[in-house]
């Protein structure tokens, strides 16, 4: 054969088999040098994406409202990000193969038609039919793919759910309980697992089957024009043979890819949800620096209502004065904190409207808006982190270590410091020193007092004190908030002496407001209160 294809060379048949082999040999060095730089190429491409949509997705996560992360389980969102990428990744992955084995099957094609054009025509006309005895599973495919997503969603929220409630389910015997439910979840994903390894699965058998049935169509062929023409076409033949049985599993990688393509459609509708803008409550920052507070905070008949819940806050004016301090009393879940998470801008008030200094707070940026204000909440969240980091927390310039000292000391922590194993340094939260709830409050006062901002807004920010530590912190409060705006939701009858304005505030309503004396002259729902000794 080699005489065939170099004629007027002369071999000997020895001579010929070692270039034969060293041709092989060669063929196959350079193939496997090929495959291993497309691999690594393509493996780069992919890792590179999968790194960018990560940051990209968790970035948008951070645009999202505070409503948003109201409504949605932490645990979905931490899946989306690592589960969901690593989904699209191993797609991916395979799209190399298929770009692979769609280039070879070309080669062999044209090495086919090199040797017989009508042959060659013939079975590219029959390649569409065994695509299409497949099409039936892409779609099926493609539903199993949306539902296990979903179904992988509502595991690791029950997951989720479960581990972060733990005390919850031990206090109440509810351990049984939670492995039914995580039980039911994980029978769910692997039932939707198994439905698509299923209907993946049985695409390789039915199309060597199938491919079967046209080779041997094929040879009946061959044979026949044999049997006609003579044997002086069998050696192209046999050749025109080895090449098909390798554009053959060219081909199956090729088909292979749809159905495993199909896949992808549920990580992709994840993503399309992520940067969907519907539903996230975004909260847009304004064009202006926030200068600072110079005069007035005014509420203008706000009212507000969390997502489509029911309307929280009714109608609620107030103005806070600059320099003066502001107390909200009332009986819990009346809306004092949905006021102080308005007045940081968590959430958008519409209809109504919070002015500061006669300018809407929405034609401030976010940033220095809330550079100008410290807010001590009632729910105080950790990071994983040292006490020092969780104290000076997005702090610029961050704090010297004298000023860290002096906050600690005002909020009284000092002795909790030196208690502490690494002192500033240890890691304090999940997976590190638990804090009390008394602590977590003295940490996030420590941190409103080191950001000194001048409009200080403190909800309920010592109700988990004892009392002795409380009066001993009131100090601190006090002096941090001496001359400096407040708007302060108390509970504490010392708090309220102080207040220049006492607001009351029940069902989302301010049904009274004004100074003490003029309050307790009113003789009506405060004075009842302040009779009860009952501030909540
Ligand atoms: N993130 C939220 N999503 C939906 N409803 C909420 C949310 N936060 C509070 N609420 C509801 O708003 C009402 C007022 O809550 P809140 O302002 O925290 O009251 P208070 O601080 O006076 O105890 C409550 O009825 C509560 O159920
Ligand atoms: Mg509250």
């Amino acid at each position: 054969m080699l005489q065939e294809l170099l004629p007027g060379i002369s071999f000997s048949p020895s001579a010929a088999f070692v270039c034969l082999a060293l041709a092989i040999f060669l063929s196959f060095v350079l193939k496997n040098i090929l495959q291993y730089g497309s691999s690594v190429a393509v493996a780069r491409l992919v890792r590179q994406f999968a790194n960018g949509l990560r940051k990209l997705i968790f970035r948008r996560y951070l645009t999202f409202g505070k409503i948003f992360f109201d409504k949605n389980n932490a645990g979905h969102l931490h899946g989306v990000v690592i589960s969901t990428v690593e989904k699209l990744v191993t797609r991916l992955s395979d799209l190399h193969y298929f770009f692979a084995g769609a280039f070879t099957l070309i080669a062999y094609l044209g090495i086919m038609m090199y040797i017989s054009v009508k042959l060659t025509a013939a079975l590219i006309f029959l390649l569409p039919v065994l695509n299409l005895s497949l099409a039936w599973i892409i779609p099926r495919v493609r539903r199993a793919s949306a539902s296990f997503s979903e179904a992988q969603g509502a595991m690791s929220k029950a997951l989720f759910n479960a581990l972060s409630c733990i005390p919850l389910i031990k206090a109440y015997c509810g351990e049984e309980q939670e492995s039914e439910i995580f039980g039911r979840k994980s029978d769910e994903v692997a039932r939707f697992e198994f439905g698509m390894d299923r209907n993946v699965l049985i695409v390789l058998p039915l199309q060597e089957v199938i491919m079967l049935g046209l080779v041997l169509l094929l040879v009946s062929v061959m044979a026949f024009i044999v049997a006609r023409q003579g044997t002086a076409r069998l050696p192209g033949f046999l050749v025109y043979f080895y090449v098909l049985r390798r554009a053959a599993s060219s081909f199956s990688v090729v088909s292979h890819i749809k159905a495993t393509l199909s896949a992808i459609t549920g990580p992709l509708d994840e993503l399309d949800g992520i940067f969907d803008d519907s539903g996230k409550h975004f909260v847009p920052s304004g064009q202006e620096e926030f200068p600072g507070l110079k005069s007035l905070i005014e509420f203008k008949a706000v009212d507000f209502s969390y997502a489509d819940g029911p309307r929280i806050l009714k109608r609620v004016s107030f103005s806070v004065e600059r320099g003066q301090m502001t107390a909200i009393v009332g009986p819990s879940g009346t809306g004092k904190s949905t006021i102080a998470s308005l007045l940081s801008r968590f959430y958008d008030s519409a209809p109504g409207c919070i002015m500061i200094d006669g300018r809407d707070i929405r034609s401030f940026t976010l940033k220095s808006l809330r550079r100008h204000m410290a807010l001590v909440s009632q729910d105080t969240s950790l990071f994983n982190d040292s006490l020092r980091v969780n104290i000076t927390y997005g702090l610029r310039p961050v704090p010297t270590d004298e000023a860290l000292d002096t906050a600690v000391r005002k909020a009284r922590l000092t002795d909790f410091v030196s208690r502490l194993p690494d002192g500033f340094e240890t890691v304090i939260g999940d997976r590190g020193v638990q804090l009390s709830g008394g602590e977590k409050q003295r940490v996030s006062i420590a941190r409103a007092l080191l950001k000194g901002s001048d409009v200080l807004i403190l909800d309920e920010a010592t109700s988990a004190l004892d009392t002795k530590t409380e009066q001993l912190i009131q100090e601190a409060l006090d002096e941090m908030i001496g001359g400096k705006t407040a708007v302060v939701i108390a509970h504490r009858l010392s708090t309220i002496r102080k207040a220049h304005k006492i607001l009351v505030v029940e069902g989302g309503e301010i049904v009274e407001e004004g100074s003490l004396s003029k309050l307790l002259e009113m003789r009506g729902r405060f004075h009842q209160y302040w009779e009860a000794q009952k501030f909540f």
